[in-house]
């Protein structure tokens, strides 16, 4: 099977998306042919920073690497390095149906937030990443939630090529996490953990910012370690956390913790957590100290993409006739 995914540079990585995202990754690459990319494209449909994007797609390069990405079994990529995508994605524009692009939750919430800048570029963002998938034939599409819709897209644009010119596609199948995928908010556990400030836990965060955070955290009513999403939504969500950084079960926390209330709980969970970033931590000072290296498998990963993208593309160009 091959397995594609990507993430947007656009700032700062949190336990949230090491848990729900990078976590299951490396576990995928051991089993199959991964390409992760690095989606700048797809940042830019939003407001960016010129001066910071480039910067920030290689910090997110040493953040798959640093997670455990193993440039030896899978293919690492920059987005806008590999012009097949872009390329791929005209073609399947003229196959996506208005309609459907115009129903895409993402789009509404992000045309909602960015009303100055309703660009056609964000309308058409899930057909850059119907591109990004097929490119490479995947199979298989590990992501959160909020993205399952753009991956069902992705199905109908492979179905239509198809169709029309002849079988080329896989439909490609979302792999969406059933547990874990969704770490909540620290300040607020009905919003999903988001990039910046005192809600979310950074990567790089030191132990003392992990320390601080972790005490402001908000728990619920009550004084019992329990999971119970409906009544302790906020407890629930730290107990998420501790259970995939320690990969001890949930009742086995909660038993542990029973009788102690939540200070002693949030006190551990907080070594939990500097534990189980450490790894990660080290290896990404170490790989920010050689930047030639990470340049060399950026390098690399390209050589072997754009082998398979051009293959994409001259076959596709062929079925349809153009060439
Ligand atoms: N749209 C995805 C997100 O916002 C990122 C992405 C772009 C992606 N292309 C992809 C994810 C292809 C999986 C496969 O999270």
């Amino acid at each position: 099977m091959i397995v594609f995914s990507g993430m947007r540079p656009s700032g700062q990585l949190h336990i949230g998306n090491y848990l729900g995202a990078l976590k299951n990754w490396v576990e995928l690459q051991k089993k199959h042919q991964c390409v992760f990319g690095v989606v700048d494209y797809h940042a830019i449909t939003t407001p960016f920073n010129p001066k910071a994007i480039k910067k920030d797609s290689m910090a997110l390069v040493l953040d798959y690497l640093a997670a455990g990405i193993d440039p030896k079994k899978s293919i690492i990529i920059v987005q806008s390095h590999i012009p097949e995508h872009t390329e791929l994605a005209w073609i399947l524009s003229t196959l996506a149906p208005l309609g459907e692009l115009e129903r895409m939750t993402q789009f509404k919430d992000k045309a909602k937030q960015n009303k100055e800048n309703v660009n056609a570029g964000l309308f058409c963002y899930p057909v850059l990443m119907a591109a990004d998938i097929l490119l490479y034939k995947a199979d298989l599409v590990p992501v959160g939630e909020d993205q399952a819709q753009h991956v069902e897209l992705t199905r109908t644009l492979a179905r239509k090529f198809n169709n029309k010119f002849g079988k080329t596609f896989p439909e490609p199948k979302a792999q969406l996490l059933k547990f874990g995928a969704r770490i909540m908010s620290l300040t607020d556990p009905n919003q999903k953990m988001s990039k910046t400030g005192d809600e979310s836990i950074a990567l790089i965060d030191s132990p003392e910012k992990i320390r601080e955070k972790i005490k402001k955290a908000v728990t619920d009513s009550g004084k019992e370690v329990k999971y119970d999403e409906k009544n302790k939504p906020a407890i629930s969500n730290l107990l998420t956390i501790y259970h995939l950084f320690s990969d001890k079960a949930i009742a086995d926390i909660e038993k542990k913790y029973q009788g102690k209330g939540y200070a002693e709980f949030k006190k551990d969970l907080t070594e939990v957590i500097i534990r189980g970033l450490k790894p990660f931590q080290e290896r990404r000072k170490k790989l920010e100290k050689n930047p030639r290296l990470t340049e060399k498998i950026l390098a690399e990963g390209q050589k072997k993409a754009q082998k398979i993208a051009q293959e994409t593309i001259k076959e596709v160009k062929t079925k349809m006739g153009l060439i």
